[in-house]
């Protein structure tokens, strides 16, 4: 089958699946597939005035499957509209799947993809015949895609070798790639290029100290405030304290770099998000030089309700990345979300639009109702809920109502330490008529934030805790909801994180809460977005 009719298979089997979606947790505005399964970010890239974003996406059902690569673009890295699919695999090399990787903009104006061909063991019992050879195609336009074939196959053959992030370093092109040794630990290697179609190996560049790490998937490695940062997902990693928590981790190291050494470390592996679902973040840079970062919310091993609605994966808002002076990355939401949230959030709230080229819905997103946020002055309280005026002070266990019924929207919470003496004080958000809510908040005791889902009652449980800054007596937070999911920044850039959600039918309720004590809350604002 040709690439063409491959990729009409499969536009066609996602509109089917589309028409019946049921959007119940199905998101508002963060991106995901218009029906099927989709995991990691690939080939994030501005390009001929739009930013793009592909995807690992299996369109024929909610599981993953043999990989194509989804699309989606954007003026703005607000509103994204769907493209047609991008990529299926037909060459013999990527026969069970096209895998993830990254795009650049070559010498000649051209849009380059490099991505993992990948094909199964040929017989289970012969694991060592499976094989991932890195592959390029090139477009230009970033819609229809000319396969050029395996570009990199690697020193020599590895069923484990994936995930190529390539930039340009000077007058050289450089990929890294994880792969696994024979011990097996998780490696990066590296490899340079002139012209993009031959490349050569210059080794390995890191390699995971132990063997507890027996795999590096979607390595990718740049440049921030002048140190570098590897970031990577770490297969195998065992939970040390509220760290690696996950089924697979996805972090970064800090540390010296530079073209023919190896990337040494200054720092130990930290999270780049600290919620339950997290994985494979890939990042780019804006034209105008800022390191932006999508991740996966996996929702890995656990049972992922959505599947039975004809679907399954998100990714994270847009992130921009800064370096803090304490060699911690800081995360905040890219500023064109900041900006759409605060001053257009009461016009539109369809972030994710119909595609003009494919033809296909999204679901349909109830237009907003959002009255105009004005976050900057600290009483105001912009939404279907009463107007509170900060602070607010919450009696020993007394709970709250702040809205009755929000669904998708931006709360964002200041709370007073310094007066406030509540053994945990925040927010339970996506409380349903069934019972269900997700407590996010401030915990004293142990000085962390934390994400709490004892009282969900759909998908896994558990909690999320990362540590925090508390030295100017204040916690910040930005809790973001979606259909289902919630995203959670810390102190303006400090942590985020990541948790799927799924509220039961009927309004969902936010409600502020103080256990065991008194909670001041000093700032409070809430944008509706849909
Ligand atoms: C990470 C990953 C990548 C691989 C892709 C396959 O989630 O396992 O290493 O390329 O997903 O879908």
């Amino acid at each position: 089958m040709t690439h063409e009719t491959k990729l009409a298979k499969a536009e066609k089997a996602i509109l089917n699946r589309a028409a019946t979606l049921r959007d119940r947790w199905y998101p508002a505005y963060h991106i995901a597939a218009r029906a099927g399964w989709i995991n990691d970010p690939n080939g994030l890239c501005f390009y001929k005035g739009r930013y793009h974003a592909y995807f690992q996406h299996h369109p024929y059902s909610s599981e993953w499957g043999p990989m194509h690569w989804g699309h989606v673009s954007s003026e703005d890295l607000v509103t994204w509209r769907h493209e047609p699919i991008a990529l299926a695999p037909t060459l013999e090399e990527e026969c069970n799947g096209c895998w993830s990787g990254s795009a650049v903009v070559g010498d000649d104006g051209r849009l380059y993809f490099f991505y993992t061909g990948h094909r199964h063991a040929i017989d289970f019992d012969h694991p060592e015949t499976r094989r991932e050879v890195q592959c390029a195609a090139v477009s230009d336009d970033g819609v229809h895609w000319e396969k050029l074939g395996v570009v990199v196959p690697g020193d020599k053959p590895r069923g484990n070798f994936r995930d190529p992030k390539v930039w340009r370093q000077g007058n050289v092109w450089c990929m890294v790639v994880g792969q696994q040794s024979s011990e097996p630990r998780g490696q990066v290697a590296l490899y340079t290029s002139r012209d993009l179609r031959t490349w050569q190996c210059e080794g390995v560049i890191y390699e995971w100290p132990t063997s507890e790490v027996r795999m590096i998937e979607c390595p990718d490695l740049f440049c921030l405030g002048g140190r570098w940062v590897l970031c990577f997902s770490a297969m195998g990693m065992r939970p040390k304290g509220y760290v690696g928590r996950n089924y697979n981790n996805a972090g970064y190291l800090v540390g010296d770099w530079s073209l023919g050494k190896p990337f040494v470390p200054t720092t130990d592996f930290t999270p780049c998000d600290w919620g339950h679902n997290f994985y494979a973040p890939q990042s780019f840079e804006t034209p105008d030089g800022r390191r932006i970062q999508f991740g996966w919310m996996s929702p890995f091993q656990f049972e992922a309700p959505e599947k039975a609605d004809g679907w399954c994966g998100q990714f994270t808002l847009p992130r921009e990345l800064t370096l803090g002076d304490d060699d911690r990355v800081r995360v905040r939401p890219a500023k064109e979300v900041m900006e759409w949230t605060r001053s257009h959030g009461s016009t539109s709230a369809q972030m994710l639009e119909t595609s003009l080229n494919s033809g296909a819905g999204s679901p349909t997103i109830p237009s907003s109702d959002v009255r105009a946020a004005s976050p900057h002055s600290s009483n105001a309280v912009t939404c279907s809920c009463p107007a509170f005026v900060c602070p607010i002070a919450l009696a020993p266990n007394t709970e709250h109502t702040l809205a009755s019924d929000l669904t998708c929207g931006l709360i964002e919470l200041v709370f007073d330490l310094i007066t406030s003496d509540a053994e945990r004080m925040g927010v339970e958000v996506h409380h349903t008529s069934d019972g269900n809510r997700l407590f996010v908040g401030y915990d004293a005791q142990t000085g962390c934030v934390v994400v709490d889902r004892r009282n969900t009652i759909r998908g896994n449980r558990g909690y999320r805790a990362v540590p925090v800054n508390t030295r100017d007596g204040r916690i910040r937070l930005q809790v973001w909801l979606d259909r289902g999911c919630v995203e959670v920044y810390v102190n303006d850039g400090e942590a985020a994180m990541s948790e799927l959600s799924y509220p039961g039918d009927g309004p969902r309720s936010v409600v502020l809460t103080s256990e065991s004590g008194t909670t001041h809350v000093c700032e409070l604002a809430m944008h509706r977005l849909a």
